[in-house]
Formats: C-alpha cells, sequence, structure tokens
C-alpha cells in the first residue's frame, strides 16, 4: 500500500520541482555514461562544465578511447579522484575493442565493463533502456532509510543488501527511468542531509523518522576512522623557464599526474632540516616558499608545503638526472595532469 504511493508520489514531487540537466534529455548510454562517473562524489554545478568539456572533446566512445591517457588526465584535472579518469579510459576502450563501440544493453551486460559497478550499471540500464533496476546512491540510502525507519549501520553489507531490496521492491515497471532520476533528485534537494525540507514533504504523513523527531541522525553510519595526516614538502626546481616535474608511479592514487620533487616527512620541518640531506640545494638558491596548505581527502589530510628554487643548469641537470625526473616548460604546466593540490598553489601564485 505505502509502496504504491511512494513513488506516485515521487514522480509527482520530481516533475513538479526537478532541474533540467542535459544528461537527462538523451537515452544514449554514452553521455549517461558519462554524467554518472563525472558525478560520483562530484555536485552537479562543478561537475557540469567537465560533462561539456568531454562530450566536446570526446563526441563518441571511439574518440575518448583513442585519446591518450594525459589528455583524459589533463581534462579531468581539478575534479579530483584521478583513478576515476583512468577507468573511464580504460572502459571506454574496453567498449571497442570487446563491444565495436556498442554499450551492452542490459544491467547485466553494463556490470560486465570494467568501471561500472551496481550504481552505474543501474542509472545506464534505466536511463537509457529503461530496464526496472533500481540505482542506490547516497541520496537513495537517505530518503529510504528515514521514510521506512531503517535504523541499522548503512556500512553493513547486511543492511546495503536490505536497501537494496526495498528500493528493488519500490521501482514502477512503468517508468523506472523517471523514478530513478526522482528519488536521487528528491534526496539531493528536498530530503538533504542537514535541513531536510519536512514541512513540505510529501511523505510527511508516512515517514518514520519526521514522527520520531530523528530525520538528522539517519542514515546511522559507522564513525570514519581517523584520516592519517602526511606531510609534503615540494622542490619546485627551476632553471629559466623550466621546472624539474615527475609523474607519478603505478598503483597510486595520483598515478600518471605530475609533480615536483617531493620530500615526504613524518611531521612538519623546517626549510633548513630539510637543505641538511642536500648537497647541491643550499637557502641561497631560494626565491620563494608557498604554504604550508591544507588538502582533505576521502582517507588523509594532506599538508604540503612549496619552496620555489632557481639553480644553474648543472645543478638543474644533475638533479633532473639523479632523480630520473622531466622538464617541464613553464608554458606547459597549465596542460601537464597534475594533483589539484599543486594546481591551488600554481594558480594561487601564478606561477
Ligand atoms: N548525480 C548522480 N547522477 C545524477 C543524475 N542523473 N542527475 C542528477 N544528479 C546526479
Amino acid at each position: 500500500m505505502i509502496q504504491k504511493k511512494f513513488h506516485k508520489e515521487l514522480i509527482r514531487w520530481y516533475l513538479k520541482n526537478k532541474r533540467e540537466l542535459p544528461w537527462r534529455e538523451t537515452t544514449d548510454p554514452y553521455p549517461i555514461w558519462l554524467s554518472e562517473i563525472i558525478l560520483q562524489q562530484t555536485r552537479v554545478q562543478q561537475g557540469m562544465p567537465y560533462y561539456f568539456a568531454f562530450l566536446t572533446q570526446f563526441p563518441s566512445v571511439f574518440d575518448l578511447a583513442n585519446a591518450s591517457e594525459k589528455d583524459v588526465l589533463s581534462l579531468w584535472q581539478g575534479l579530483g579522484y584521478y583513478s576515476r579518469a583512468r577507468n573511464l579510459h580504460k572502459t571506454a576502450q574496453q567498449i571497442v575493442t570487446e563491444f565495436n563501440g556498442v554499450f551492452p544493453d542490459s544491467y547485466v551486460g553494463l556490470l560486465t565493463l570494467k568501471g561500472v559497478g551496481p550504481y552505474t550499471a543501474a542509472a545506464i540500464a534505466s536511463f537509457a533502456y529503461k530496464e526496472k533496476v533500481s540505482v542506490v546512491d547516497g541520496n537513495v540510502y537517505r530518503v529510504l532509510t528515514r521514510v521506512f525507519g531503517i535504523y541499522e549501520d548503512i556500512t553493513l553489507n547486511t543492511t546495503k543488501k536490505q536497501i537494496a531490496e526495498l528500493a528493488q521492491s519500490l521501482i514502477p515497471t512503468k517508468d523506472p527511468d523517471i523514478y530513478n532520476q526522482a528519488i536521487m533528485e528528491f534526496g539531493a534537494m528536498h530530503c538533504t542531509p542537514a535541513d531536510p525540507n519536512c514541512e513540505n514533504c510529501p511523505f510527511s504523513g508516512i515517514c518514520v523518522a519526521y514522527s520520531a523527531g530523528d530525520q538528522k541522525i539517519l542514515p546511522l553510519k559507522a564513525k570514519a576512522k581517523a584520516k592519517q595526516n602526511r606531510f609534503f614538502n615540494y622542490f619546485i626546481i627551476r632553471n629559466g623557464d623550466v621546472v624539474l616535474m615527475k609523474e607519478r608511479g603505478a598503483n597510486d592514487i595520483w598515478q600518471g599526474l605530475y609533480e615536483f620533487w617531493l620530500h615526504e616527512t613524518e611531521r612538519i620541518v623546517s626549510l633548513d632540516e630539510l637543505l641538511l640531506d642536500q648537497i647541491r640545494l643550499t637557502e641561497k638558491h631560494l626565491r620563494a616558499e608557498y604554504g604550508p596548505y591544507k588538502h582533505i581527502l576521502s582517507h588523509q589530510i594532506l599538508h604540503a608545503s612549496f619552496y620555489a628554487f632557481d639553480v644553474p643548469k648543472i645543478i638543474f641537470n644533475a638533479i633532473k638526472k639523479q632523480y630520473s625526473m622531466q622538464e617541464i616548460n613553464i608554458s606547459e604546466i597549465t596542460q601537464t595532469p597534475k594533483p589539484v593540490l599543486i594546481t591551488k598553489c600554481l594558480r594561487a601564485h601564478k606561477f
């Protein structure tokens, strides 16, 4: 009874309140997939320019597959979580080589793609093919735990399974695509984490959290582990118009991105201490210092200080060789894929 009413009320709310978003105007799986990957852990307003930039530079999955990883990462700059961009690129190549550039046409088929998990497969299958398979993301967790009063820790697999089953029991056969858009939109715009609009809610009559006054505590989530602090000291080694940068290696969150010469320490240390280990650099080469900047990632907090050194060619070449670094012209730095942390510093100082 409640379940039937739920999708009707939800879709009614959606049709009245939805935002016009470009990826909702198509049933082509390529732009839908692109939008879903971009919007993972990214707000709509931040993701929108990237969506358009990717479609402009790579109008088809073939264009994306044929691009270099460097070009893909470069366009992704600023979105963070670069493994998403690398997977995006690899998945495009898989679609071209294994599926002749045609997306699998079902939820189960989509799940065989490398970077595509249950959420993304459900989003594409419902939006592109109208398959009746429910999306479950953070918005859906929030709406369902509140309305249906699920007081279990949502980080537990048993709770995830329970919510996935409930979500699947709620999705209608007619318009499953609209229903999925609607529940995510309702979570993003109305049933928000800190300030849900319960006074004007179509579910205020049935919502367990509202009747118990528990909106703000649901969904329940076990406390995340404390984030690890890391201390990065970057030496920007410059001679004339060129600086030294190095590509981060495999199995790293920043794989494929370029950074300056990194000295990681256990705690904040002074430049004097950092220079104790150096045979070539002295304080007389120092031109400027920036930071420390704090940069918060999902599992760690980075504290980064930057020291810009102008050095003679002989020192520049010696460091380049010893640490296998690359020369990058100052004019190319903008195009070089870098961690956001470095982009922020360069922007702040008009490098
Ligand atoms: N976030 C993730 N997917 C979305 C979508 N299809 N519309 C709006 N926000 C989203």
